[in-house]
């Protein structure tokens, strides 16, 4: 399973990619916000960063100006994916720039039915966010088993199920058990993966014991 982060914060995207945990990078526009940088030069530089898939979400909602904002964003790096809302409207971008040869990343994934029109569309990625439906009560990750039901089916579809709005490790244990392609997560979230209380526990028991013996390795 890939691991994407979930993030524009340059340090956290090297200490993933240094770690051998960063398989691509997604960003939307509430992100970008959040890093109060220029949009282009901070996609430019993440992507000198990641060799991975790096996501780079439009602005505009109408066709016209989703397709000239696409055609833009994709000639940043080779390695840009697209991502376009799941609305008709991003469908058809996402059609136009798939048969293109862009990669494209459609967001905002909430029914496996809607999924199943990225798929037609053509997508790269299909971003399910399970955290937003946790938060109203449904489960998210029930909408990933769906979804990869829906995409097993069907052998013509090579559209990758990236979960998406993840909230806590639980969220990654179930996408790996059910097989989905990649999580994106916030880098938090991958940082929990490493931690357990038994291995602090183990680790403090060896390092005391090993004084004792006295020796050193080097
Ligand atoms: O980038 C899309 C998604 O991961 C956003 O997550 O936490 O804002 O629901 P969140």
């Amino acid at each position: 399973m890939k691991f994407f982060a979930d993030t524009s914060d340059i340090d956290a995207i090297k200490d993933l990619a240094d770690c051998g945990m960063l398989d691509g990078v997604t960003t939307n526009p509430s992100i970008i916000a959040k890093s109060g940088r220029e949009f282009i030069p901070l996609i430019e530089e993440i992507c000198g960063i990641c060799a991975g898939p790096v996501s780079a979400e439009v602005a505009s909602t109408d066709f016209e100006t989703m397709m000239k904002e696409g055609e833009k964003l994709a000639k940043i790096a080779d390695n840009i994916a697209v991502k376009v809302p799941l609305t008709e409207a991003g469908l058809k971008v996402c059609k136009n720039l798939s048969e293109g040869g862009t990669m494209v990343n459609v967001t905002l994934c909430f029914s496996p039915l809607q999924a199943l029109l990225a798929a037609k569309a053509g997508a790269t990625f299909i971003s399910p966010f399970v955290g937003r439906l946790d938060d109203i009560a449904q489960n998210g990750m029930d909408l990933i088993g769906d979804i990869l039901t829906i995409y097993d089916q069907y052998p013509d579809f090579h559209t990758e199920v990236l979960v998406a709005s993840v909230r806590h490790p639980a969220h990654i244990l179930e996408s790996a058990r059910m097989g989905a392609d990649v999580v994106t997560c916030p880098p938090s979230v991958i940082k929990q993966l490493y931690k357990h209380p038994l291995t602090d526990k183990g680790l403090a028991g060896f390092v005391e014991d090993w004084k004792k013996t006295g020796q050193s390795i080097l």
